[in-house]
């Protein structure tokens, strides 16, 4: 698919992609292109085997996302269409968290409402040390609406989510690594190279247990201790089906590095 608002770049000898989005000259805010590209961008990468981890990022020097496109919120005339719009962040988020790839995220700079919002639904997020994070939808007179009310608390703890979403003020990277909002901070400079190592270190791993880890983690917080300890049974049974759980006990033994095939 050609997009007009993002850019999707693929590496094939490292088996990674790179999904920007490109709207520098607004921050990267998210209007209705942007969610409905990164859908599709996501649904795409989803089905191609030869990637085995993502990285999100924004273009430019200042903003990973500033947030939803506020214009097209102003526009927006009533809450069946306020509604629909959420729904549609919403499940772009659940997209990226159920992803079978990694998704590593890169916060480049802003990274304020639905922008925050996204980066949550991604697994790791390393952010510059420029970057500023924050929930400031009150200060528009509306909540956040991708699931922040959801995933900050989840990830922060409730007092810190009602700080950050009752107050709207950003904070810091650094900030953000100590309440694990963020983790890890590197220097503005080095920060798309090192988003690159880490997912071309995970594209290494075998996908399909790279796959079971993210469900089962995921799975097992919305749930409790027990039934988490099911899923990941499930999930470890599973992967002893594999030819990556046969390849990689093998090459233990026989002293070699695996060759991970994602069978
Ligand atoms: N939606 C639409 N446009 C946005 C935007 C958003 N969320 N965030 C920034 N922009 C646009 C600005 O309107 C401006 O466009 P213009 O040059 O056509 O006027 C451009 O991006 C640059 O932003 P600007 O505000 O001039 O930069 P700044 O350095 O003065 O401030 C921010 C940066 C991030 C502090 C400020 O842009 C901001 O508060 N953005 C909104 C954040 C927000 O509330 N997000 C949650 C939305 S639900």
């Amino acid at each position: 698919m050609e997009y007009t608002a993002i850019l999707v770049k693929r590496d094939a000898a490292e088996k990674i992609a790179v999904v920007t989005v490109n709207r520098p000259e607004k921050l990267n805010a998210l209007n209705l292109t942007v969610l409905k590209e990164l859908n599709a961008a996501f649904d795409e990468l989803e089905a191609d085997p030869e990637i085995r981890a993502i990285v999100m990022t924004g273009a430019g020097a200042r903003a990973f996302i500033a947030g939803a496109d506020i214009a097209e919120l102003n526009a927006l005339p009533d809450p069946v269409h306020g509604a629909y719009h959420g729904k549609l962040g919403q499940q772009l988020c659940f997209k990226i968290e159920r992803l079978r790839q990694p998704v590593i995220v890169a916060i480049n700079g802003y990274a304020l409402g639905g922008g925050l919002e996204l980066a949550m639904a991604g697994d790791i997020r390393l952010a510059a040390d420029t970057a500023r994070l924050g929930q400031p939808e009150i200060n528009l007179g509306i909540i956040p609406g991708f699931g922040g009310t959801q995933r900050l608390p989840r990830l922060v703890g409730k007092g810190i989510a009602k700080l950050m979403i009752f107050g709207g003020d950003p904070i810091t990277a650094e900030e953000g690594l100590r309440i694990g909002l963020v983790d890890r901070v590197v220097p503005q400079a080095q920060l798309a190279e090192e988003a690159r190592k880490l997912a071309a270190q995970l594209a290494k791993k075998a996908p399909l247990a790279l796959a079971a880890a993210k469900a089962a983690i995921n799975g097992g917080l919305e749930t409790d201790l027990d039934r988490g300890c099911e899923l990941e049974a499930a999930q470890f049974g599973l992967l002893f089906s594999t030819a990556d759980k046969a390849e990689g006990t093998k090459a233990f033994l026989e002293k070699r590095p695996a060759n991970f095939t994602g069978a």
